[in-house]
């Protein structure tokens, strides 16, 4: 097989996030003025909120276009005196109101934005001031940052629109939001400063994530993560394929043995350089990053292969993690585990029937070379428990098509070895809007896992599959560690679901729930 071309040296080039600013005084010269409106309410603002000619014609703008405020939605209404526009964007109803609706908000914004080809907007509160005006702020700033994602690497026709349209994308979104009770203003300015750092980590995430399979190799990924590691000052290793074939990590050499760029095993260490607190603990994050699946000699179908050059989105949301991490000097200490490799087949590849030696000292009959997520995690996790004694262990992938036809694009499935860790998520899950839904582990799920050669197989069969990828891991995590696995498959890459941030491209799930569950620690 030819060497893959481009495939050491990638250079990704996130877009420039936003810059946030807060202001005390309200401004009214601008670009564009951006206002929350809720369902089913007639805007009401206390005299002096607004200049009179603006609130008219917010009013007018409503009554023209029927505008019921539905979240998802807004309108716009022309210049009123140095507001050059004026940006009606939809709550929803405000019984139902969550934060994801004003992030969703946010996003629409950015997005508006970009199509009037205009680089800076004022968002007023009106009717959002309250206790939790900060938060939501925070939430809206976040939904912007997430918004403005654009995924154009490969795009190159000099004069298309497109690529004009990117060349003005170069330019940072600026964001103003008027903090008229200038008690909050601060709060609002580090939580801002919060998000956005981020929202930069799960964006960089997705722009890897959407890189296809050609390009990101497991070699080149490696390349990533060191530059990764060395902006952030992150401690970085990396277990090398004849290591690992030397430490025992079969799985993870099993799987990588069809492809020409080897297998590895990716290994960043954050230590918290401030006094860690009590609340401090050890976490591990492992994500799986199969920078492409085939299924191997089990080979997929055709269609839709190409979508699995997001499987590798478990992984990609680990290294956001840990620029997030570094970026906001969390007091824990963080270990992200990234296996990498590429399920692909010639003849060194492994065949199912085929038996392997797991680091842990187990064995697996494979069954089903499609089923190559849990082998490189199984060894990833088996080592960290092994080398790090993690208090809480948190494995991401892309795992098993199952878990789609369970949960959809809307919930990721959870499965949790630790009721207090499955608790933690799904609550920091409720928060970011990054959801998760908990399957059953339980002990009479194991069986169809036996097998008559080995200690197991690798997959067995159609049958509660996500929670067969559930089982499987736990045969590798240590006594006593407690650990969730995140089937991400139906909610990391672009599928016909309600995720408003994503659009075509990977929403760099887990970024945003994780760094709340590791906040959530400390409270
Ligand atoms: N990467 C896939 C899971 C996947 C499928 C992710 C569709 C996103 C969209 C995984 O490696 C896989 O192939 N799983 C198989 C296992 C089965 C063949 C034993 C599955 O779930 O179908
Ligand atoms: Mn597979
Ligand atoms: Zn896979």
């Amino acid at each position: 097989m030819a060497k893959q071309k481009n495939s050491k040296n990638v250079l990704i080039q996130p877009g420039k996030p936003p810059i946030f600013n807060v202001a005390t005084l309200c401004v009214w010269d601008c670009a564009a003025l951006a206002v929350p409106i809720f369902e089913a309410e007639k805007p009401g603002y206390a005299a002096g909120v607004m200049p009179g000619d603006i609130v008219t014609a917010i009013g007018n703008s409503i009554a023209l276009n029927n505008f019921e405020g539905k979240a998802g939605t807004l309108v716009q209404a022309n210049a009123v005196g140095a507001a050059q526009r004026i940006i009606l964007l939809g709550m929803g109803k405000r019984a139902e109101f969550q934060a994801d609706q004003i992030r969703w908000a946010g996003a629409l914004l950015a997005r508006h934005l970009r199509k009037l080809k205009i680089s800076s907007a004022v968002f007023h509160p009106a009717g959002l001031e309250g206790d939790t005006w900060p938060v939501l702020a925070g939430a809206f700033g976040e939904g912007f940052a997430l918004g403005d994602f654009k995924f154009s690497a490969y795009k190159t026709e000099k004069n298309s629109e497109a690529v004009k349209h990117d060349a003005a994308e170069k330019t940072p979104l600026t964001l103003t939001i008027c903090c008229p009770e200038s008690s909050s203003a601060k709060a609002v300015e580090n939580l801002l400063a919060e998000k956005s750092a981020i929202t930069t980590a799960a964006n960089f995430a997705r722009t890897v994530a959407c890189h296809p399979g050609n390009i990101i190799t497991p070699e080149s990924l490696t390349t990533i993560a060191r530059g990764v590691a060395k902006a952030c000052k992150l401690k970085f290793s990396v277990i090398d394929a004849p290591a690992a074939e030397k430490m025992g990590m079969g799985g993870l050499c099993a799987v990588g043995a069809g492809s020409d760029t080897p297998p590895a095993l990716i290994i960043m260490e954050y230590q918290p350089r401030t006094a860690r607190t009590k609340a401090s603990r050890t976490i591990a994050v492992v994500g799986k990053a199969v920078t492409f699946d085939t299924g191997g000699i089990s080979i997929k179908p055709a269609a839709d292969m190409g979508n699995m050059k997001y499987d590798k989105c478990g992984g990609m949301a680990v290294l956001g993690i840990m620029q997030a991490v570094a970026a906001l000097k969390m007091p824990h200490r963080v270990i992200g585990l990234i296996p990498t490799a590429e399920n692909t087949l010639d003849s060194r590849a492994y065949r199912p029937g085929d038996i392997i030696h797991m680091y842990n000292g187990k064995t697996v009959d494979i069954t089903n070379t499609d089923a190559e997520g849990r082998l490189i995690l199984a060894d990833a996790i088996a080592y960290a428990c092994e080398k790090f004694k993690p208090q809480a262990l948190i494995e991401m992938s892309t795992l098993t098509g199952g878990v789609i036809v369970a949960l959809g694009g809307v919930f990721a499935g959870l499965m949790a070895g630790d009721d207090q860790l499955a608790a933690d998520l799904i609550a920091a899950g409720s928060k970011t809007g990054e959801r998760l839904w908990r399957l059953p582990l339980d002990k009479a799920y194991r069986k169809l896992l036996d097998s008559p050669h080995a200690d197991m197989v690798n997959s067995g069969g159609r049958e509660a599959h996500p929670i067969q990828g559930g089982m499987f891991l736990s045969e590798f995590v240590a006594e006593g560690v407690p650990w969730a696995h995140l089937d991400i498959a139906g909610v990391a890459d672009p599928k016909k679901d309600d995720r408003w941030w994503a659009g075509d491209n990977a929403s760099g799930f887990g970024v945003r729930l994780v760094m709340e569950y590791l906040q959530s620690l400390l409270r």
